[in-house]
Order: structure tokens, then C-alpha cells, then sequence
């Protein structure tokens, strides 16, 4: 594993204990427990986080990609990097019956915390996969549509991400996720951190790099929606976004 992967699995393995013990009416925070809020708050349904009886302090987003995804019954949803599983029991209750959501991610604790959350949810038409997100243990054009909530930002090769989610979805499917995205250059000494690139800033790319990996990968009509911004004063600027695409048909 490199460097900077295995610095952002042991944040998050770090970070999925310490969800496990934090107060149900705290906020966990942007992709770090002790992180800015960068957009996720407020942005899921109490009545809908009731149903599953967790709330969004297990969150480590920034923003609600399930709200993008318009879920349907009898689809199929993979969530990339998954953590502690709150966006694969929305989406496994959007898509009942018929349905069933996968998350994929690569740090055990999450897993495992994010299993407990299931069992706790009593959700059955759920599954967490260990994979990493450019690698995913599932067939070609198998998805409906593919979600991620603040991690492809994390990835060293976030087109080789985007190829993946493109060949694991079915012609027609749709990309609907929250992420980082770079809106003003980064100074370069902050691009080379660890501590910030695994916290969701460092490893942020600009619109039009994504944009454009989107494109190549395939995707049509990639549509990027701004939500949130961060300054870092004298170091740039980064935001959460919202982004979606299409497979072609
Ligand atoms: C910022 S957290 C977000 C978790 C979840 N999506 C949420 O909204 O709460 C990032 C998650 O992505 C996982 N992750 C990061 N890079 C990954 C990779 N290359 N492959 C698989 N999982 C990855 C981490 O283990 C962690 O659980």
C-alpha cells in the first residue's frame, strides 16, 4: 500500500473508533472527526435517519449523495467507500423491495462498524464489500447507480476511480456524488501533507480535472453543483460539490 493510501486508512480507522463512542447529537465532521463541517449538516431527513435509527453523527461526508441519486425500487446501488454505512441503509431502504445497496471500502474498523450499524438497522438488502474504490469486487455493468460521499477526493488516481465506477455501472446508469473539489490552487507545500490530503483537502483536484476525467472515462452531461466552501487563508480554497453524470444508454 503507498504512503499516502495507508495514511488515509489509518485515519479512518482511527476515526471509525471514535465514531463508535461519540454522543448521537454530536457531528462527526467532514471526512475527519475533528474536521470542519464542510456541508453535511443538516442535509439528511431526521424522519429518514429515524427509520434506520442512527443519526448523522456517523457521518464523515460532506453533503448527501443519496438525495442526488433519485433511488427507485428493485435498483441496484454501490456506494464507494462507504464508512461507517449510512448512505448504503438510506439507499437500501429507497430501493425496497427489490433492491439492494453495496458499499465497498477498504479500512476493517469501518467494516466492522459499519456491519453494526446494519444489524442495528435490521436492513437485509445490504452488503459491505472490502475493496478499494479503483478496484471494486463486482461485475461489469452490474449497477444502477454508483454514490460516494468525500472519498474519490482521497484517491491518488481519481480517474482510474471514475473508469471503475464507469465499467461497474449499466448502460444508462447514473454517478451521483459529494465531493472535495480544489476551486482556488492549493499551496503546493499543503499538496504534499498527509494528515491533510487523508482529511479530504490535499488530494482535491480543480472542476475542469474532473470534468474532464469524467468525459474520458465516458460519462455524459457531467453537472458540477457547489454547496459549501472552505478558505484556507493564504493556502487556497477547496469546496464540497455535487456532482453527476450518466453512462450513455
Ligand atoms: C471521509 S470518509 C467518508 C465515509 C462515508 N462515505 C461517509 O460519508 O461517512 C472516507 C472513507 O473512504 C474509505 N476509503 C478511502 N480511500 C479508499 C479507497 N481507495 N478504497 C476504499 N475505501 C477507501 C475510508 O476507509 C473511509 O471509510
Amino acid at each position: 500500500m503507498s504512503e499516502v493510501k495507508e495514511a488515509v486508512r489509518s485515519r479512518y480507522a482511527n476515526a471509525a473508533k471514535l465514531i463508535a463512542v461519540l454522543p448521537v447529537d454530536s457531528k462527526a465532521g467532514c471526512c475527519a472527526v475533528d474536521g470542519p463541517d464542510c456541508g453535511c449538516a443538516g442535509s439528511y431527513a431526521e424522519a429518514e435517519l429515524k427509520e434506520i435509527g442512527l443519526t448523522d453523527s456517523v457521518s464523515l461526508g460532506c453533503g448527501n449523495p443519496t438525495m442526488l441519486a433519485d433511488l427507485k425500487p428493485g435498483e441496484i446501488v454501490l456506494d464507494l467507500g462507504s464508512g461507517a454505512g449510512l448512505d448504503v441503509l438510506l439507499s437500501a431502504r429507497r430501493v425496497s423491495p427489490g433492491g439492494h445497496a453495496y458499499g465497498v471500502d477498504m479500512t476493517d474498523e469501518m467494516l466492522e462498524l459499519a456491519n453494526r450499524n446494519r444489524a442495528k438497522a435490521g436492513i437485509t438488502n445490504a452488503t459491505f464489500l472490502t475493496g478499494s474504490i479503483d478496484n471494486v469486487p463486482l461485475a461489469d455493468a452490474s449497477v444502477d447507480v454508483v454514490i460516494s460521499n468525500c472519498v474519490i477526493n482521497l484517491a491518488e488516481d481519481k480517474a482510474a476511480v471514475i473508469r471503475e465506477a464507469y465499467r461497474i455501472l449499466r448502460p444508462g446508469g447514473r454517478f451521483a456524488v459529494a465531493d472535495m473539489v480544489e476551486l482556488e490552487a492549493l499551496a503546493p507545500a499543503l499538496k504534499k501533507q498527509l494528515d491533510t490530503w487523508a482529511g479530504c483537502i490535499s488530494g482535491t483536484i480543480p472542476i475542469d480535472e474532473y470534468r474532464a476525467a469524467l468525459v474520458a472515462a465516458g460519462f455524459a452531461e457531467p453537472e458540477f453543483e457547489v454547496h459549501a466552501t472552505q478558505v484556507l487563508p493564504g493556502a487556497g480554497k477547496v469546496g464540497s460539490a455535487y456532482i453527476r453524470a450518466s453512462k450513455p444508454a
